[in-house]
Order: C-alpha cells, then structure tokens, then sequence
C-alpha cells in the first residue's frame, strides 16, 4: 500500500509545468507532422467522416455478425445504439491519476458532463458495462500488452482507471519512457504495458529518401517491429491497433527494397496510397504474431477509429463540439474511414482463418461505428489550459468518456 501510495503522490507532485514540458513536445509533433500533410495532401474529402449516404448494406456483406472461436453468436454486439446511463462515469480526475493531461478534460474545464454519461446497448442482448473485478478475476497472474499509438495509451489509461475504483497500479516501468509504461496489480499479480508501435511493422524516422526539409517515415511493410515482436511471448493478452499515424507522409519499403511512397512529390517516384501502408501493416503484424511459436496468448484486433473534425480541416478551425452521441441511423461508414476498416478487417479475417487451423485465437474489438457515433467525447480545447491556442484534439478521448466502453467489449471478449 506505501509503495501505492508513494507513487500516487510521486506522480500527483508534478507541476503543470513539468507535466506541459513532457506533454508539449508530444503534441507539437503531431502537430508538426500534420502540417506537413496538408502543406503537401492532394486531395482531401470535405467531410471524411459523415455523410448520409447509406452503407449498412455493404457493412453486412463486408464483415457480417462478428465471428468467435467457436462461431456461435446469439448477438451481433456492434449493432446498437447508445442509450443513456446515469450512473456511469465510474471514476473522475480526481479518483484516477493516470489521465494525461491532455485527455483531462475536467482539469481543462469542458462544462459538460453528459458525454460520459452513456453506455452501448446491442439491439439484441446486454452488454454489462464493465465489472473490475470480474476482470481481475479472470486475469489474475497473467500480463496484457496494448501494441499502438496514443489512442492505445487512451484505451490503456482508461482501462486503469475503471481498475482503479479496486486497485491501483505500481508503476514499474523499466524506462522513463511514457510510450512503454507497465504497471503492476500486486493483489492480482496481473501486468498492463504499452509497447509504442505506432505503424506496427519496423520504422525509420527521418528518412533519408524523403523529400528535403520533410519528415517521412520510412516502413518496412514485410517487417514486424522488434519492439512488440520479440515481446509479446510475455503475454497472454495483445491488443493490437494502428489508426491516424498512417495518414503522414511516408516511404514504403519491401524486401529492404524502395517501393514508392505517400505524399513524395518527388518526380519519377511511384505514389502508394494509404491503404497500401495500412493493409501491409496489419498483414506483416498478423504474420509475425502466427509464426511466433513460442507465443500462446490472445490477440485482439482494435479495428480504426475516425476523427471528429468539422466547419474545417485540424489546423483550420475544425472541432469537435457536440454535445450527443448520434443515432445509428445519422451516421454512415463511408470514404477513407471505411477503406482502412475494410482492409483492417479483410486482414484480419485471413488471420483469424489462420489463427484457427492452429489453435490459436484472434478476436475483434470493432469499434470503428461504434465511436463514429461519438463525435461529443473529444477533448476538443478542453486538453490544454484555455491560454494555449493548440488546435483542437478531435482524435482522442476525454477521461472518463467514451472510450470507457472499449473495456466492456474487452471483458466480454477475455472469456
Ligand atoms: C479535476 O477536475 C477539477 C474540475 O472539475 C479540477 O478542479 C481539478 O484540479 C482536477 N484534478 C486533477 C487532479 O486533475
Ligand atoms: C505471477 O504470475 C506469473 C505469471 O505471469 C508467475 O510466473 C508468478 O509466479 C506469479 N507470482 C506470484 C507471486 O503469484
Ligand atoms: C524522371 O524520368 C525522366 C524520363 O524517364 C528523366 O528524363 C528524368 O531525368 C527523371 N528525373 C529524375 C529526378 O530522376
Ligand atoms: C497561460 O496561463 C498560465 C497561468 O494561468 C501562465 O502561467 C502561462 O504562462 C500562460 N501561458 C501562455 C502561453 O500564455
């Protein structure tokens, strides 16, 4: 309890300055980066997201009820809608201290609450909103790895926070590192880490290849990431994602080979689209995780979740201001959003068609229409104190919020 204790308040003690010092550069680089993309982008959808085109005909043909281990569901739990909850959230910034500062929206001032105050309700069954002790209970002694980005770190932090109404974490992370926290539940030996993969297969930051004055990211689309690859024999559980940092500028290799690239602009050079990244990424991933023989675990596919911005692109004035889930019916997959979902998913399927010839399990937590319908859980300007003119952050996630649900899936999907 006093080590608990002792890092609860190690943790409480940092300033606002020094929690902006490590928080800024993370932000400026995304920022940064995204402003590469548009000073170079092509072409860009007015509305990426919403649209009132119908889709759920193609929806069902492309992925149909979501597929178990044994194949017997009596619910597709994805359709559904949210319906309010009173007594949701389960924790505040107050109660939990792993939020970070941009994603507390409380801290930050947001004035409303009832964006927390939701939960999903599959149209033809229950979805228990998520019990931490039934949790621990079923992973007691065993260890999960959340492989991604930051919205991997929003999901994790926001799974420690539901744990936290039982338990807290030790912080037993072997590097200073955010990017590759493990915290530890002494009462129920159960382990939590992040393994920072943002792309999933090996990166080369910088690229020398790239355009001059750019930052591209050079990947090695037939090459997993040592990072997660040579690690995940530690766990049993590894939910596996990759969403917005796909959508930079990037240098695609194959066999140590140049292939081409996403945004070059530099002549004779072949343009690759983003989906041919995203695709070759999920596929080398899920190779690399069943040739691994030494590896027994679950893996759990977190499928794309889409951004919120409108009235203008991030860096324009786009925000993400309402206040309401939307219905069903308002919101349709459609564009990029739908192209990467259906990549992610046709990979996927030939993973988990694979995966069952071996005995071994990949599950889904397909949350991509889910969180479309979820346009009012962004920090928007509430992740920042109200003085700093950032733009708004339309791609994560308040805590508490919506993204709290993620984990009533997760419980459903351990047994
Ligand atoms: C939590 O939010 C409140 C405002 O609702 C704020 O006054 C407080 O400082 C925040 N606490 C932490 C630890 O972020
Ligand atoms: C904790 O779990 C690990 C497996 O993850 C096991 O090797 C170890 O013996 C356990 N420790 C205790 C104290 O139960
Ligand atoms: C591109 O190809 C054209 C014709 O094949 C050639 O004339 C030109 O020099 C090439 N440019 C570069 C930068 O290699
Ligand atoms: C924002 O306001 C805080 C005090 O509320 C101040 O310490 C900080 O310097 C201000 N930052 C900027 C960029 O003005």
């Amino acid at each position: 309890m006093e080590q608990i204790n002792l890092a609860k308040s190690q943790n409480r003690s940092l300033n606002k300055k020094s929690v902006f010092q490590i928080t800024l550069p993370i932000i400026l680089f995304t920022i940064i980066t995204l402003q590469l993309v548009k000073n170079i982008s092509i072409k860009r959808p007015s509305h990426p997201i919403i649209s009132t085109s119908s889709y759920i005909k193609d929806h069902d043909e492309v992925i149909g009820a979501p597929p178990t281990e044994t194949g017997i569901r009596k619910c597709d739990l994805y359709s559904g809608e949210w319906i309010p909850n009173m007594e949701a959230p389960y924790y505040t910034n107050d109660t939990c201290w792993v939020i970070q500062e941009h994603q507390n929206c409380m801290k930050y001032g947001r004035p409303d609450t009832e964006f927390m105050k939701w939960r999903w309700k599959p149209n033809d069954c229950e979805l228990p909103v998520f019990d931490p002790n039934r949790f621990f209970e079923m992973v007691r002694g065993k260890s999960m790895a959340f492989v991604g980005d930051s919205v991997a770190r929003n999901q994790m932090q926001s799974l420690i926070c539901l744990l936290s109404r039982v338990e807290h974490p030790l912080d037993v992370s072997t590097s200073k590192d955010d990017n590759f926290k493990r915290w530890y539940y002494q009462s129920y030996n159960f382990t939590l880490v992040i393994l920072w993969s943002p792309f999933l297969v090996k990166t080369l930051e910088n690229d020398p290849n790239g355009r001059t004055g750019k930052t591209f990211w050079g990947l090695h689309l037939d090459e997993a990431d040592d990072v997660w690859k040579d690690e995940i024999d530690k766990y049993e559980y590894v939910m596996v994602s990759a969403g917005q940092w796909f959508f930079r500028p990037l240098i695609y290799y194959e066999k140590g080979q140049f292939m081409g690239c996403r945004y070059c602009e530099i002549d004779n050079l072949t343009e690759y689209s983003l989906l041919h990244g995203y695709r070759s990424a999920f596929r080398t991933a899920f190779r690399a995780i069943l040739e691994r023989e030494s590896f027994k675990g679950k893996v759990y596919m977190r499928t794309f979740v889409p951004a919120h911005f409108e009235g203008g692109e991030w860096d324009n004035g786009g925000d993400c201001t309402r206040k309401r889930p939307y219905k069903s019916n308002e919101v349709h997959l459609e564009g990029e959003t739908l192209d990467l979902y259906t990549a992610q998913m046709e990979e996927f399927n030939e993973a988990q068609r694979l995966a069952q010839q071996r005995g071994r399990s990949f599950q889904l937590l397909d949350m991509t229409r889910i969180m479309l319908m979820r346009p009012d859980g962004h920090p928007s300007t509430y992740g920042r104190p109200a003085n700093l003119t950032w733009p708004s952050d339309c791609v994560h996630w308040c805590l508490p919020g919506p993204i709290d649900s993620w984990s009533d899936f997760l419980l459903e999907m351990l047994g």
